[in-house]
């Protein structure tokens, strides 16, 4: 049996007029990668600002190992950890320094203090530029660092909020290996994104969230098997050419069940990708589009976006 260890039991948030978050449940097990996987401003920081006690729920709540987020904030913020989206770090101090100071908040000190932090120096990367100021790390090495501080205490879960966001691929990369690292040494994660390919590399599960509403979750298959036996077909655009229009010209042709443009790509649900493909280059070709390329997808986190919401997840 697993055990649970998160349970997000309907949360709120509303902001005036806005519903940032609108009564979403979900549970994770221990152990467990989980991806909230959404575009910008689906609600996902204000999730994990809610869940991690920084911001009081309109109404809902949440245990995370048995600690309710409203009765017993104290007890979990000693159980979790967490990278905010915004790099919360002092550049004039180094990354002793700051590892230093941010121990100190958790209220450790001494001998565990600073084996704790010659331990994540190593683990994220950083041992070496340990006594250089942050101010002149790259991107990649604040959003490790950023990562550091979240492990000092030895959580048990761990918040991730779009760690990877502006940052170059090798860091990235490096960023994505550290997450599975910890998850195999038995951390359960939760971990936001906008980008499709790291939630589905990175999950056990995801939940998917739009406009504040969580609109799916399960595993990988379970959320393939929505789409149910319609493919997508991934149209190369040339950079001269709107994927805009052709987009909306596509949408009314009988082959096509739903279409959407991301950036010089069009992405078009289609019940047999074999059958349309003819008819699909014949209308771009009528419309006066020479496509670059075409890919026929199987069934993925995006094309579950796009079936349920009828929008790219793309920006
Ligand atoms: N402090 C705030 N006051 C008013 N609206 C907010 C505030 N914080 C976030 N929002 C709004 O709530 C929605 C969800 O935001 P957020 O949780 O940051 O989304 P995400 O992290 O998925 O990009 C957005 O429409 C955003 O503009
Ligand atoms: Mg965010």
């Amino acid at each position: 049996m697993q055990k649970s260890m998160i349970q997000v039991q309907n949360l709120c948030k509303k902001y005036a007029d806005l519903q940032a978050v609108q009564d979403i449940s979900f549970e994770i097990y221990e152990g467990e990668i989980f991806s909230l996987l959404g575009p910008n401003g689906a609600g996902k920081t204000t999730t994990i600002s809610m869940l991690s006690t920084l911001l009081k729920p309109t109404s809902g709540d949440a245990l995370i190992d048995g600690h309710s987020i409203l009765k017993d904030p104290i007890a979990v913020r000693k159980t979790i950890g967490v990278v905010p989206q915004e790099i919360a770090l002092y550049g004039a101090l180094t990354a002793m320094e700051n590892l230093n100071f941010w121990g100190k908040m958790y209220d450790l000190q001494g001998k565990e203090l600073s084996s704790q932090m010659d331990h994540i120096l190593h683990q994220i990367g950083l041992w070496d530029r340990r006594k250089e100021k942050v101010d002149t790390y790259s991107g990649g090495m604040k959003r490790r660092l950023n990562i550091g501080v979240g492990l000092l205490h030895q959580p048990k879960v761990l918040f991730m909020d779009e760690p990877t966001v502006g940052i170059d691929p090798q860091s990235r990369r490096n960023i994505l290996d550290a997450v599975l690292d910890l998850n195999k040494n038995g951390m359960t994660i939760i971990y936001t994104t906008h980008y499709m390919e790291e939630a589905q590399e990175l999950s056990h599960r995801v939940g998917i969230i739009d406009h504040g509403q969580l609109i799916a979750k399960g595993s990988q298959d379970e959320l393939n098997k929505l789409v149910g036996s319609h493919s997508a077909l991934r149209l190369h655009v040339p950079e001269t050419q709107s994927a805009e229009l052709l987009a909306e010209q596509l949408a009314k042709k009988s082959f096509c069940i739903k279409a959407s443009a991301t950036d010089h790509q069009v992405l078009l649900m289609v019940d047999n990708p074999e059958a349309a493909l003819p008819a699909v280059i014949t209308s771009c070709n009528e419309a006066g589009y020479r496509l670059r390329s075409v890919d026929i997808e199987e069934p993925n986190l995006e094309s579950v976006f796009l079936h349920l919401t009828g929008r790219a997840l793309r920006d």
